[in-house]
């Protein structure tokens, strides 16, 4: 078996160690790679910094449709028959322009560095809420399940205006979504089950939507309940997938991070140390958490013109797959990769991709992670890991599942 079969296997793919030996392997050896696999539609897998790079950055011969990301063909059959497309959902990461530029629009100023900057009294408020929660447990908690995992849900779901008893089904319909091959994440291996999850977001979010049309807060989801596009009020099903994306994007992603972040910081004390001593580095920390981690395993481009990447020839229409780990352990273009650094320049990095698409909530991400340490570690005496960490098995968002901690307070 060809090993680049193994970016399938949730497994592999769902523990860091053995993910980023294999990236290593594959760039080394094959940094673009054809993976066939009875289950996958083919693809390209690119693994190298700059390549990846080079495909985000231009929109118009990579496109986003078809193909976003890795899902099994018969998953795919399904969707296409049911939707029309085969990601099941036409959300901003599944768009190309013009209507990309257009719906992003729609929320850009909103998510820009000063807008989310006025945010910080309120994150800081939930994270200091957590914070308390994890003194209030005593000494020994799942960091991953009783913290990291609702921080960053609370923060998303007020900021798009879901109220915190509605929270427990957005986390286990979003669970579902993203860690569909993990049979103790995932609904049910049919594709029905997969259908099922995202019939049951739409539902959800028609509710809300209406609800804002009526009742609009200046929050987001009022934002974009009323949002005009083209001086048109925008289609209801471009409305429910902005839900989407936002939930699901702005919550998984900064858990994994900050779950993974915990895990470096135990596993590299000095920095541990040195992040608590200087809280003004926690901005650059965190972004040397999201590096770290890189949640996001991949996304996916397809071609509209035959080219040749590193002596491949690779024809229009086909599937190239941007690995974001793999770029940020890059040699090439990041300075020893392997090194946790909290003060590391992260500016080259590739967690948040790259282009047009980049993560349009980058800054949020980065304000979310940062409170939360800034708030933790002033009052932390000393914390160690109480278990093994386990891992979730996805090749999409990855991260972990669980982590026991113990700790003291000061
Ligand atoms: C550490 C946390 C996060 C990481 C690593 C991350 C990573 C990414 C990546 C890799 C993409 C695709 C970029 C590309 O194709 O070039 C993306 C897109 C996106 N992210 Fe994030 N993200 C994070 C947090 C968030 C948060 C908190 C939100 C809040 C709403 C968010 C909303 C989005 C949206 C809406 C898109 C689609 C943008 C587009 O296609 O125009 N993300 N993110």
């Amino acid at each position: 078996m060809n090993r680049n079969q193994d970016l399938l296997n949730p497994l592999v793919m769902g523990d860091e160690v053995s993910m980023h030996a294999l990236f290593r392997h594959l760039r080394e050896e094959d940094p673009v790679s054809l993976v066939e696999h009875p289950d996958f539609e083919p693809f390209w897998a690119i693994t190298k910094h700059a390549d990846i790079k080079h495909i985000s950055q231009n929109n118009a011969a990579f496109l986003n449709n078809p193909r976003t990301v890795l899902v099994r063909k018969d998953f795919e059959k399904a969707l296409l028959e049911q939707f029309g497309t085969r990601n099941g959902l036409e959300t901003l990461i599944h768009m190309d322009n013009p209507k990309h530029r257009k719906l992003r629009n729609v929320t850009r100023d909103w998510f820009k560095p000063g807008p989310i900057d006025r945010l910080t009294g309120d994150v800081q408020g939930i994270a200091r809420a957590y914070v308390d929660k994890m003194e209030e447990m005593g000494g020994e908690c799942d960091f991953v399940k009783d913290i990291a995992l609702l921080y960053p849900l609370r923060v998303i779901m007020s900021i798009i205006g879901v109220a915190p008893e509605e929270e427990a089904m957005m986390l286990r319909l979003t669970q579902e979504l993203f860690g569909g091959q993990d049979p103790t994440q995932s609904r049910g291996l049919e594709v029905s089950d997969g259908l099922g999850v995202l019939m049951d977001f739409f539902g959800y979010f028609t509710a809300v939507v209406e609800d804002r049309k009526k009742n609009p807060t200046g929050d987001l989801a009022s934002l974009l309940a009323n949002a005009l596009v083209d001086g048109e009020p925008m289609e209801a099903l471009d409305q429910i997938s902005y839900f989407i994306i936002t939930a699901t994007a702005g919550h998984d992603t900064t858990s994994a991070t900050i779950g993974g972040g915990m895990k470096a910081l135990l596993e590299h004390p000095d920095q541990l140390a040195k992040l608590r001593d200087n809280p003004e580095l926690a901005k650059q920390a965190a972004r040397e958490m999201i590096r770290w981690v890189s949640p996001v395993r991949h996304m996916m481009r397809t071609t509209t013109e035959a080219l040749e990447l590193r002596g491949k020839s690779i024809a229009a229409g086909e599937s190239l797959c941007l690995w974001y780990p793999s770029a940020n352990r890059d040699s090439e273009m990041i300075d020893n990769p392997d090194v946790f650094d909290i003060e590391r320049d992260n500016r080259n990095q590739l967690a948040f991709g790259y282009g047009g698409h980049m993560c349009l909530g980058q800054h949020l991400a980065v304000l979310e992670v940062e409170m939360f340490f800034r708030e933790l570690l002033p009052r932390l005496d000393h914390i160690e890991m109480a278990g093994d960490p386990d891992w979730v098995q996805a090749i999409f968002v990855g991260g972990l599942k669980s982590m026991p901690v113990r700790y003291r307070f000061r």
